[in-house]
Protein backbone atom coordinates (compact mmCIF):
# COMPACT_ATOMS: atom_id res chain seq x y z
CA UNK A 1 0.00 0.00 0.00
CA UNK A 2 1.28 3.55 -0.99
CA UNK A 3 0.51 5.41 2.57
CA UNK A 4 0.31 9.58 3.19
CA UNK A 5 0.99 10.25 6.82
CA UNK A 6 0.33 14.35 7.55
CA UNK A 7 2.27 14.77 10.22
CA UNK A 8 5.47 12.95 12.18
CA UNK A 9 4.37 11.00 15.20
CA UNK A 10 5.18 9.65 18.37
CA UNK A 11 6.91 6.25 19.00
CA UNK A 12 7.75 3.38 16.50
CA UNK A 13 4.35 2.91 14.73
CA UNK A 14 5.35 4.46 11.77
CA UNK A 15 8.50 2.21 11.06
CA UNK A 16 6.58 -0.49 12.04
CA UNK A 17 4.51 0.68 8.89
CA UNK A 18 7.32 1.51 6.46
CA UNK A 19 7.86 -2.45 7.06
CA UNK A 20 5.69 -3.61 4.78
CA UNK A 21 4.11 -0.12 2.79
CA UNK A 22 5.69 2.87 0.79
CA UNK A 23 5.31 5.78 3.39
CA UNK A 24 5.14 9.56 2.63
CA UNK A 25 5.62 10.77 5.76
CA UNK A 26 4.67 15.19 5.83
CA UNK A 27 7.47 15.41 8.08
CA UNK A 28 6.92 20.01 9.12
CA UNK A 29 5.90 20.81 12.56
CA UNK A 30 2.56 22.42 11.02
CA UNK A 31 -0.25 20.97 8.96
CA UNK A 32 -0.13 20.22 5.68
CA UNK A 33 -1.66 22.95 2.91
CA UNK A 34 -4.61 21.46 1.86
CA UNK A 35 -3.19 21.81 -1.85
CA UNK A 36 -0.25 19.77 -0.97
CA UNK A 37 -2.66 17.25 0.28
CA UNK A 38 -3.80 17.70 -3.21
CA UNK A 39 -0.99 16.78 -4.73
CA UNK A 40 0.59 14.34 -2.60
CA UNK A 41 -2.87 11.83 -2.21
CA UNK A 42 -2.72 11.31 -5.84
CA UNK A 43 -1.15 8.05 -6.08
CA UNK A 44 -2.02 7.30 -2.50
CA UNK A 45 -4.09 3.80 -1.21
CA UNK A 46 -4.13 5.10 2.34
CA UNK A 47 -4.22 8.35 4.75
CA UNK A 48 -3.07 8.66 8.12
CA UNK A 49 -4.31 11.69 9.01
CA UNK A 50 -4.96 14.40 11.91
CA UNK A 51 -7.78 16.41 13.40
CA UNK A 52 -6.42 19.02 11.66
CA UNK A 53 -6.54 17.46 7.92
CA UNK A 54 -10.56 18.56 6.49
CA UNK A 55 -11.07 15.14 4.72
CA UNK A 56 -13.98 15.97 2.07
CA UNK A 57 -15.15 14.86 -1.34
CA UNK A 58 -12.60 16.50 -3.04
CA UNK A 59 -9.14 15.12 -1.25
CA UNK A 60 -11.08 11.50 -1.89
CA UNK A 61 -11.55 12.03 -5.86
CA UNK A 62 -8.25 13.73 -6.11
CA UNK A 63 -6.22 10.15 -5.13
CA UNK A 64 -8.72 7.99 -7.36
CA UNK A 65 -7.63 4.95 -5.51
CA UNK A 66 -8.02 6.09 -1.91
CA UNK A 67 -9.52 2.67 -0.42
CA UNK A 68 -9.11 3.83 3.61
CA UNK A 69 -8.43 6.64 5.78
CA UNK A 70 -6.77 6.59 9.75
CA UNK A 71 -7.52 8.92 11.61
CA UNK A 72 -5.11 10.01 14.29
CA UNK A 73 -8.22 11.01 17.13
CA UNK A 74 -11.27 9.74 18.50
CA UNK A 75 -13.55 12.19 16.91
CA UNK A 76 -14.17 11.74 13.42
CA UNK A 77 -16.17 15.33 12.32
CA UNK A 78 -13.11 16.30 10.20
CA UNK A 79 -13.72 13.70 8.23
CA UNK A 80 -16.75 13.47 5.46
CA UNK A 81 -18.28 10.07 6.47
CA UNK A 82 -21.13 10.36 3.66
CA UNK A 83 -18.58 11.02 1.09
CA UNK A 84 -16.29 7.81 1.97
CA UNK A 85 -19.02 5.37 2.21
CA UNK A 86 -20.43 6.60 -1.29
CA UNK A 87 -16.89 5.83 -1.89
CA UNK A 88 -16.47 2.69 -0.32
CA UNK A 89 -13.72 3.96 1.92
CA UNK A 90 -13.20 2.78 5.04
CA UNK A 91 -12.82 5.54 7.87
CA UNK A 92 -10.88 4.24 11.69
CA UNK A 93 -10.28 6.24 14.31
CA UNK A 94 -8.31 5.83 17.75
CA UNK A 95 -10.92 5.33 20.63
CA UNK A 96 -9.88 3.90 24.19
CA UNK A 97 -6.23 4.89 24.51
CA UNK A 98 -7.45 8.32 24.86
CA UNK A 99 -10.06 7.83 27.61
CA UNK A 100 -8.04 8.67 30.68
CA UNK A 101 -5.58 11.24 29.84
CA UNK A 102 -8.60 13.36 28.13
CA UNK A 103 -10.62 12.59 31.26
CA UNK A 104 -7.46 13.82 33.84
CA UNK A 105 -7.32 16.84 31.21
CA UNK A 106 -10.83 17.76 31.97
CA UNK A 107 -9.88 17.56 35.58
CA UNK A 108 -7.26 19.62 35.47
CA UNK A 109 -9.12 22.52 33.90
CA UNK A 110 -11.79 22.30 36.15
CA UNK A 111 -9.29 22.40 39.12
CA UNK A 112 -7.72 25.35 37.25
CA UNK A 113 -10.64 27.35 36.90
CA UNK A 114 -12.24 26.46 40.07
CA UNK A 115 -9.09 27.51 42.18
CA UNK A 116 -7.81 30.08 39.34
CA UNK A 117 -4.71 28.70 39.08
CA UNK A 118 -3.68 30.32 35.96
CA UNK A 119 -4.64 33.72 37.33
CA UNK A 120 -2.87 33.57 40.69
CA UNK A 121 0.53 31.72 39.03
CA UNK A 122 0.44 35.13 37.17
CA UNK A 123 0.37 37.01 40.19
CA UNK A 124 3.10 34.93 41.59
CA UNK A 125 5.41 35.99 38.53
CA UNK A 126 4.59 39.53 37.84
CA UNK A 127 6.08 40.28 41.45
CA UNK A 128 1.77 41.64 43.01
CA UNK A 129 2.48 38.54 45.57
CA UNK A 130 2.20 40.70 49.20
CA UNK A 131 1.63 37.87 51.47
CA UNK A 132 -1.12 36.15 52.38
CA UNK A 133 -4.53 37.69 52.67
CA UNK A 134 -7.73 36.61 53.61
CA UNK A 135 -9.39 38.18 50.38
CA UNK A 136 -6.35 36.55 47.65
CA UNK A 137 -7.97 34.60 44.95
CA UNK A 138 -10.76 33.12 46.06
CA UNK A 139 -12.65 30.86 44.25
CA UNK A 140 -15.29 28.14 44.57
CA UNK A 141 -15.17 24.57 46.28
CA UNK A 142 -15.03 21.59 44.21
CA UNK A 143 -15.49 18.79 47.26
CA UNK A 144 -19.24 18.34 47.64
CA UNK A 145 -20.52 20.17 44.99
CA UNK A 146 -22.81 18.83 41.89
CA UNK A 147 -21.25 18.23 38.57
CA UNK A 148 -22.82 17.70 35.42
CA UNK A 149 -21.87 15.30 32.46
CA UNK A 150 -23.15 16.32 29.12
CA UNK A 151 -22.81 12.98 27.25
CA UNK A 152 -21.85 10.07 29.25
CA UNK A 153 -19.28 7.76 26.54
CA UNK A 154 -16.27 6.45 27.38
CA UNK A 155 -14.53 9.86 28.09
CA UNK A 156 -17.80 11.36 30.00
CA UNK A 157 -17.96 8.05 32.41
CA UNK A 158 -14.17 8.36 32.83
CA UNK A 159 -14.47 11.86 34.36
CA UNK A 160 -17.73 11.51 36.27
CA UNK A 161 -15.95 8.39 38.06
CA UNK A 162 -13.29 10.69 38.97
CA UNK A 163 -15.62 12.69 41.53
CA UNK A 164 -15.92 10.31 43.55
CA UNK A 165 -12.70 11.03 45.52
CA UNK A 166 -14.78 14.29 45.70
CA UNK A 167 -17.66 13.30 46.97
CA UNK A 168 -19.90 15.29 44.24
CA UNK A 169 -23.19 14.69 43.19
CA UNK A 170 -23.63 13.63 40.01
CA UNK A 171 -26.13 14.74 36.86
CA UNK A 172 -25.46 13.32 33.65
CA UNK A 173 -27.36 13.93 30.39
CA UNK A 174 -27.21 11.43 27.92
CA UNK A 175 -29.48 9.44 25.28
CA UNK A 176 -28.63 6.03 26.97
CA UNK A 177 -28.73 5.47 30.78
CA UNK A 178 -25.46 5.02 31.76
CA UNK A 179 -25.46 1.91 34.60
CA UNK A 180 -21.76 2.34 35.57
CA UNK A 181 -22.63 5.95 36.74
CA UNK A 182 -25.70 5.35 38.16
CA UNK A 183 -24.32 2.04 40.32
CA UNK A 184 -21.07 2.85 41.33
CA UNK A 185 -22.03 7.25 41.85
CA UNK A 186 -25.60 7.36 42.29
CA UNK A 187 -25.57 9.52 39.21
CA UNK A 188 -29.08 10.76 38.00
CA UNK A 189 -29.90 10.99 34.91
CA UNK A 190 -31.61 14.34 33.76
CA UNK A 191 -32.58 16.10 30.36
CA UNK A 192 -30.16 19.06 29.43
CA UNK A 193 -31.78 21.88 30.65
CA UNK A 194 -31.94 20.02 34.25
CA UNK A 195 -28.59 18.74 34.33
CA UNK A 196 -26.98 22.65 33.61
CA UNK A 197 -29.75 24.39 35.82
CA UNK A 198 -28.45 22.27 38.70
CA UNK A 199 -24.94 21.47 38.61
CA UNK A 200 -21.93 23.64 39.79
CA UNK A 201 -19.35 22.23 37.25
CA UNK A 202 -20.44 21.09 33.58
CA UNK A 203 -18.27 19.13 31.60
CA UNK A 204 -19.46 18.79 27.28
CA UNK A 205 -18.09 15.32 26.39
CA UNK A 206 -20.28 14.43 23.55
CA UNK A 207 -18.77 14.28 19.77
CA UNK A 208 -19.60 16.89 17.28
CA UNK A 209 -22.42 16.29 14.94
CA UNK A 210 -24.83 18.38 13.29
CA UNK A 211 -27.31 18.11 16.26
CA UNK A 212 -24.41 19.08 19.04
CA UNK A 213 -23.41 22.12 17.05
CA UNK A 214 -23.50 25.06 19.44
CA UNK A 215 -25.77 22.05 21.73
CA UNK A 216 -24.48 25.52 24.37
CA UNK A 217 -25.58 28.79 23.48
CA UNK A 218 -27.26 31.53 24.56
CA UNK A 219 -30.00 30.10 26.03
CA UNK A 220 -28.39 27.49 27.93
CA UNK A 221 -25.81 29.41 29.47
CA UNK A 222 -29.00 31.68 30.64
CA UNK A 223 -29.90 28.41 32.04
CA UNK A 224 -26.95 27.58 33.91
CA UNK A 225 -26.27 29.18 37.66
CA UNK A 226 -24.07 32.37 38.06
CA UNK A 227 -21.40 30.23 39.99
CA UNK A 228 -21.50 27.55 37.33
CA UNK A 229 -18.23 26.63 35.89
CA UNK A 230 -18.31 25.50 31.93
CA UNK A 231 -15.36 22.76 31.12
CA UNK A 232 -15.17 21.82 27.67
CA UNK A 233 -12.62 18.90 26.28
CA UNK A 234 -14.61 17.63 23.43
CA UNK A 235 -15.18 20.31 20.17
CA UNK A 236 -15.29 23.75 19.92
CA UNK A 237 -18.23 24.24 18.27
CA UNK A 238 -20.12 22.10 20.60
CA UNK A 239 -20.24 25.74 22.15
CA UNK A 240 -21.31 29.08 20.60
CA UNK A 241 -17.93 30.64 21.80
CA UNK A 242 -19.24 34.77 21.08
CA UNK A 243 -22.29 33.79 23.64
CA UNK A 244 -20.06 32.07 26.34
CA UNK A 245 -17.55 35.27 26.49
CA UNK A 246 -20.08 37.18 26.80
CA UNK A 247 -22.06 35.16 29.43
CA UNK A 248 -18.11 35.09 31.51
CA UNK A 249 -17.76 38.65 30.85
CA UNK A 250 -21.23 39.88 32.29
CA UNK A 251 -21.02 37.28 35.26
CA UNK A 252 -23.68 35.07 34.39
CA UNK A 253 -21.61 32.13 34.67
CA UNK A 254 -18.43 31.95 36.91
CA UNK A 255 -15.88 30.87 34.80
CA UNK A 256 -14.74 28.10 32.18
CA UNK A 257 -12.04 25.91 30.96
CA UNK A 258 -11.76 25.44 27.12
CA UNK A 259 -9.21 22.57 25.27
CA UNK A 260 -11.25 23.20 22.06
CA UNK A 261 -12.13 26.27 20.00
CA UNK A 262 -14.35 26.97 16.92
CA UNK A 263 -11.48 27.75 14.68
CA UNK A 264 -8.62 25.87 16.24
CA UNK A 265 -5.87 27.63 16.20
CA UNK A 266 -7.83 30.89 16.53
CA UNK A 267 -9.36 31.87 19.75
CA UNK A 268 -12.34 34.78 19.93
CA UNK A 269 -10.95 37.28 20.98
CA UNK A 270 -13.00 38.30 23.94
CA UNK A 271 -11.76 35.09 25.10
CA UNK A 272 -7.69 36.05 25.08
CA UNK A 273 -9.26 39.52 27.09
CA UNK A 274 -11.28 37.78 30.03
CA UNK A 275 -9.20 36.10 33.62
CA UNK A 276 -12.22 33.67 34.48
CA UNK A 277 -11.09 31.27 31.15
CA UNK A 278 -8.73 28.72 31.32
CA UNK A 279 -7.69 28.47 27.58
CA UNK A 280 -5.58 25.20 26.51
CA UNK A 281 -4.03 24.48 23.11
CA UNK A 282 -5.97 21.10 22.53
CA UNK A 283 -3.42 19.01 24.45
CA UNK A 284 -6.19 16.64 26.57
CA UNK A 285 -4.82 13.34 24.93
CA UNK A 286 -1.32 14.71 25.10
CA UNK A 287 0.85 12.13 27.40
CA UNK A 288 3.88 10.82 25.69
CA UNK A 289 2.04 6.91 26.66
CA UNK A 290 -1.17 8.40 25.18
CA UNK A 291 0.17 9.86 22.02
CA UNK A 292 2.06 7.15 21.26
CA UNK A 293 -1.11 4.49 21.87
CA UNK A 294 -2.87 6.51 19.30
CA UNK A 295 0.14 5.93 16.19
CA UNK A 296 -0.35 2.73 17.64
CA UNK A 297 -3.65 2.63 16.98
CA UNK A 298 -3.91 3.81 14.01
CA UNK A 299 -1.13 2.05 12.34
CA UNK A 300 -2.74 -1.47 13.65
CA UNK A 301 -6.13 -0.32 11.91
CA UNK A 302 -3.98 0.18 8.32
CA UNK A 303 -1.79 -3.22 8.96
CA UNK A 304 -5.01 -4.70 9.30
CA UNK A 305 -6.80 -3.66 6.58
CA UNK A 306 -3.84 -4.20 3.92
CA UNK A 307 -3.84 -7.94 5.17
CA UNK A 308 -7.52 -7.83 4.22
CA UNK A 309 -8.89 -8.24 7.90
CA UNK A 310 -11.40 -5.74 9.66
CA UNK A 311 -9.71 -2.84 10.96
CA UNK A 312 -10.08 -2.95 15.19
CA UNK A 313 -11.49 0.57 15.03
CA UNK A 314 -13.26 0.70 11.60
CA UNK A 315 -16.45 3.39 12.20
CA UNK A 316 -19.86 1.68 11.89
CA UNK A 317 -22.56 2.73 8.95
CA UNK A 318 -24.28 3.63 12.46
CA UNK A 319 -22.14 5.90 13.93
CA UNK A 320 -23.61 9.17 13.69
CA UNK A 321 -22.45 11.14 11.01
CA UNK A 322 -21.25 14.68 11.95
C1 LIG B 1 -8.82 14.67 20.03
O1 LIG B 1 -9.43 15.70 20.09
C2 LIG B 1 -9.33 13.45 19.49
O2 LIG B 1 -10.46 13.44 18.96
O3 LIG B 1 -8.62 12.44 19.57
C1 LIG C 1 -3.53 28.50 55.30
O1 LIG C 1 -2.40 28.25 54.94
C2 LIG C 1 -4.01 28.33 56.64
O2 LIG C 1 -3.21 27.86 57.50
O3 LIG C 1 -5.18 28.63 56.86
Amino acid sequence: MDVLVTRQMPGEALKRLAETCRVDVWREPYPLPREELIRRIRDKDALLCLLTDAIDAEVMDASGRLRIIANYAVGFDNIDRKAASERGITVTNTPGVLTDATADLAWALLFAAARRIVEADALVRRGDWRGWDPNLMLGCDIFGQTLGVIGTGRIGTAFALRAQGFDMQVLYTDEQPNRVLETRLGARRAPLGEVLANSDFISLHVPLTERTRHLIGPCELACMRPEAILINTSRGAVLDEQALALALDQGRIAAAGLDVFEREPQVHPELLKLPNVVLLPHIASATVHTRTGMADLAVENLLAFQRGDEPPHALRPDQPHP
